[in-house]
């Protein structure tokens, strides 16, 4: 390990781009499944992983809906978050924005009640077992039609106060954000800050369209925005934060290899980009390993990597004083 890997491991960050059911390790898929009488195709941790081989987000996603089918009890979700909060919190991560997919659950016939509030539970102990602050973002699917989404946020409404945000995820190619332009006005008139994967698989008019028709405050990945000129110089210019996920692209072939990774072509070109696991038990790593590997490939220097970290806090969902105390303890970090 190197000084400049030791430096990562301890560095105080935020992870704002996190799917919780994608934080499921094959240990505890298996657990569940047996815990809850579900069938799964796998008899051990090892078939689990050698499934895990993907050309495309597609892929990926095909597992990730077969792999959350173990998740039933409040419990379950409890389970998963906590294992998740209690990895974040060993690598030094303060603040943690997590998705979840309420339609994967409820079309399973799992009640969003049951989703939320173990969720929730989890979230408010890992404030005050791990100290870890942030909250939970609720995100769309986007293969599903706008009236399944406009069915969900109802379900939310009784929860609004549990959530800090409204996203948008699962298969891009095909489902432009135009697609929920209504939902979106809604959460937005709720209050909800929104954010959308774009430009992951889709083009760059896919980020344009988040901005111009959902009013999103950030972008996860934003990969493909490289493509357009404009569109950066518009990035840069309204401060608009790109959730970059290094070891998620590699693993569904976003860039052939990590040395091809545009994460230090987005800091030059002075857009505020995080680094962030996405799903981490799938894609072979949590924000530490996502930071170290990008590191290595780009040759990132220890002030590339500080600017991605304070980056993460700039970019959080939460109130000026936490957002300020996260900023001063990273400062605090540095003066070390
Ligand atoms: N992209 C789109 N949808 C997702 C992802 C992703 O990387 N992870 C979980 N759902
Ligand atoms: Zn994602």
């Amino acid at each position: 390990m190197t000084d400049l890997d030791a430096f990562i491991a301890k560095l105080p960050k935020a992870e704002l781009h996190i799917h919780v059911e994608g934080s499921l390790e094959p240990e505890m898929m298996l657990a569940l499944a047996r815990r809850n009488g579900v069938a799964l195709p796998y008899a051990s941790v090892e078939s689990v992983q050698a499934a895990y081989c993907f050309t495309q987000l597609q892929d990926f996603l095909d597992l990730y809906y077969q792999g959350m089918s173990v998740l039933i009890e409040e419990q379950d979700f409890y389970d998963l978050a906590m294992a998740y909060l209690r990895r974040a919190a060993a690598q030094n991560v303060r603040h943690c924005e997590i998705f979840f997919d309420p339609q994967g659950h409820m079309d399973r016939g799992i009640p969003f009640r049951t989703v939320i509030d173990g969720l929730w539970r989890a979230r408010c102990d890992g404030e005050r077992e791990l100290g870890i602050t942030g909250g939970l973002i609720m995100c769309f699917l986007r293969h599903l039609d706008e009236a399944s989404a406009e069915r969900t946020l109802d379900e939310a409404l009784p929860w609004r106060e549990r959530l800090i945000g409204v996203g948008l995820d699962s298969s891009e190619k095909g489902h432009p954000p135009s697609k929920f332009q209504r939902v979106f006005a809604r959460a937005r008139n709720l209050g909800l800050p929104t954010v959308a994967h774009a430009g992951e698989e889709g083009p760059a008019a896919y980020v344009r369209e988040a901005l111009d028709l959902l009013g999103v405050r950030r972008i996860d990945h934003g990969n493909r925005a490289l493509d357009d000129p404009t569109l950066i110089a518009r990035l840069v210019a309204e401060k608009i934060p790109l959730t970059v996920c290094p070891l998620s692209n590699l693993r569904l072939c976003v860039v052939p290899d990590l040395e091809e990774h545009p994460l230090r072509r987005m800091l030059q070109a002075g857009l505020m980009a995080t680094v962030n696991s996405d799903d981490p038990a799938y894609f072979g790593g949590y924000v530490t390993e996502n930071y170290l590997a990008v590191q290595r490939a780009l040759d990132l220097t220890r002030d590339e990597i500080v600017t991605l970290a304070r980056n993460s806090f700039q970019a959080a969902f939460c109130d000026k004083s936490v957002k300020q105390g996260h900023l001063a303890a990273l400062d605090a970090f540095l003066a070390e």
